[in-house]
C-alpha cells in the first residue's frame, strides 16, 4: 500500500501591510481593542491586480522547489479558497496549474473556508493511498480583501491575504506517512459566517455592492464560542484515536483566527508555548491559507525539522472543522 508523505511547504504574503493604526482611521476601532481581542497587529493585502491564483503560484513554486521533485511529476492540483479568481469557473486550481505549466493534470477547487487546507490534505492523502495519484500539489490561497467590507469593524480587522502550498507524495515508508486526518461539518450553523450574495441561493438579483451582501458577514461572538468548543474536542479526539499524547506533538499549528482561541485550545491540551505556532499577529486571518503559511513560517525560521510531528487544527465557515497528525517528511538528499 502507498502512504502519503508531507514533503515540502511554501508560502507567499503580498508586500502591502495594513496595520491596526491604519484601520483605526477607517472604522471606529483602536489598536488596543484589536490586539486585546484578537492578537492581530497587521495583515498583508494584495494589490488590486494581484489575484488569488498569482499568490498561489508564488507559494507553489517554493513548495515544488523544496520538494525535490520535478514539476512534470505532479499529477493533481487542489486549491482551497473562498476568494477564487472567478466565482463558479474556471477553478483557481486550473489557473494555477496553467501558470505553472503543469500540463493536463487533474485540477479542482474545494470550498471549506478556514478548514480548507485540512480538507485538501485529506483528499490528497486519499488519492495517494488509493494509488490513483503520486504527487499532489495542494494550495490554500485567499484574497479576502476582495470580499471584506471595510466599513464593518466586526470583520475588516480580522482578515488578510496570502497563500501557502505543499507537496504530498506517495511513499512506501510508513514512518514518513501522514498518520490521520479527521474532518467534519455542521450546516445548522451556516448563517454564522457567510457571503450572502452571488450563489444560486442568493436572495439578491445581482452582485450588489450597495447591499454589502457580496462581502463576508460573521456573527463573531457566537462563532468564537463554537470555535473553542469544536477545535478542542476535535484535537482531543484525533490524539485519543491514535494513542498519541500531546507531549509528543512538536508543533501545534491551529488555524490563525484569534489568539484567544489558540490559547484556549493550547491550554486545554496542556501544550507549552514552544509547541504552539502563532502567526496571527503578522498575517491576521487568511482562512484556507493560514495553516500552510504558519507551517512555512516555522520551516523558514529553521524550527521545523524532518521527522517532527505536526498537529494541524482548523475551523471555519460551513461550519467546518478538521485536524491532522502529520510528520514532516522532506525528501532527504
Ligand atoms: O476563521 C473562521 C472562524 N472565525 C473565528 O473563529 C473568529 C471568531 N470570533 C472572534 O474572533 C471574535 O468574536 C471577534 C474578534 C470577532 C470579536 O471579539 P468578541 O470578544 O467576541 O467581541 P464582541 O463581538 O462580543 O463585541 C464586544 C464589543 C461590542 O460592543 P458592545 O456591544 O459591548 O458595546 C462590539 O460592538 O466590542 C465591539 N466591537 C468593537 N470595538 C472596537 C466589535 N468590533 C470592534 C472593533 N473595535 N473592531
Amino acid at each position: 500500500m502507498a502512504y502519503a508523505a508531507f514533503r515540502s511547504i511554501g508560502a507567499y504574503a503580498p508586500r502591502k501591510i495594513l496595520t491596526n493604526e491604519d484601520l483605526s482611521k477607517m472604522v471606529d476601532t483602536t489598536d488596543e481593542w484589536i490586539t486585546k481581542r484578537t492578537g492581530i497587529k497587521e495583515r498583508h493585502i494584495a494589490e488590486k491586480n494581484e489575484t488569488t491564483s498569482d499568490m498561489g503560484v508564488e507559494a507553489a513554486k517554493k513548495a515544488i522547489e523544496r520538494s525535490g521533485i520535478d514539476k512534470s511529476e505532479i499529477d493533481m492540483v487542489i486549491c482551497a479558497t473562498i476568494s477564487p479568481d472567478y466565482f463558479c469557473m474556471p477553478s483557481t486550481a486550473t489557473i494555477i496549474a496553467n501558470k505553472l505549466s503543469l500540463g493536463h493534470v487533474t485540477a479542482f477547487d474545494i470550498s471549506a473556508a478556514c478548514t480548507g487546507f485540512v480538507y485538501i490534505l485529506s483528499i490528497a492523502k486519499a488519492f495517494i493511498e488509493s494509488g490513483m495519484k503520486k504527487n499532489v500539489l495542494i494550495i490554500g490561497a485567499e484574497k479576502l480583501s476582495a470580499i471584506t467590507d471595510y466599513t464593518d469593524r466586526g470583520t475588516c480587522i480580522l482578515f488578510g491575504d496570502g497563500a501557502g502550498a505543499a507537496i504530498i507524495s506517495a511513499t512506501d515508508n510508513r514512518d514518513e506517512a501522514i498518520i490521520d486526518i479527521h474532518t467534519g461539518s455542521d450546516g445548522t450553523y451556516a448563517d454564522l459566517l457567510m457571503t450572502p450574495n452571488g450563489g444560486s441561493g442568493s436572495i439578491h438579483d445581482s452582485i450588489d455592492q450597495e447591499s454589502k451582501a457580496c462581502f463576508m458577514q460573521m456573527k463573531g461572538n457566537e462563532t468564537f464560542k463554537v470555535a473553542v468548543r469544536t477545535l478542542t474536542k476535535d484535537v482531543v479526539e484525533i490524539l485519543d484515536t491514535n494513542s498519541i499524547e500531546s507531549s509528543q506533538i512538536t508543533h501545534f499549528i491551529p488555524h490563525q483566527a484569534n489568539l484567544r482561541i489558540i490559547k484556549a485550545v493550547g491550554e486545554a491540551l496542556k501544550l507549552n508555548d514552544n509547541q504552539v505556532v502563532i502567526t496571527v499577529e503578522k498575517y491576521g486571518n487568511t482562512s484556507g491559507a493560514s495553516i500552510p503559511m504558519a507551517i512555512n513560517e516555522i520551516y523558514e525560521n529553521g524550527s521545523l525539522k524532518a521527522g517532527e510531528l505536526m498537529l494541524l487544527d482548523a475551523f471555519g465557515g460551513g461550519l467546518t472543522w478538521g485536524s491532522a497528525l502529520v510528520p514532516f517528511s522532506p525528501t532527504l538528499k
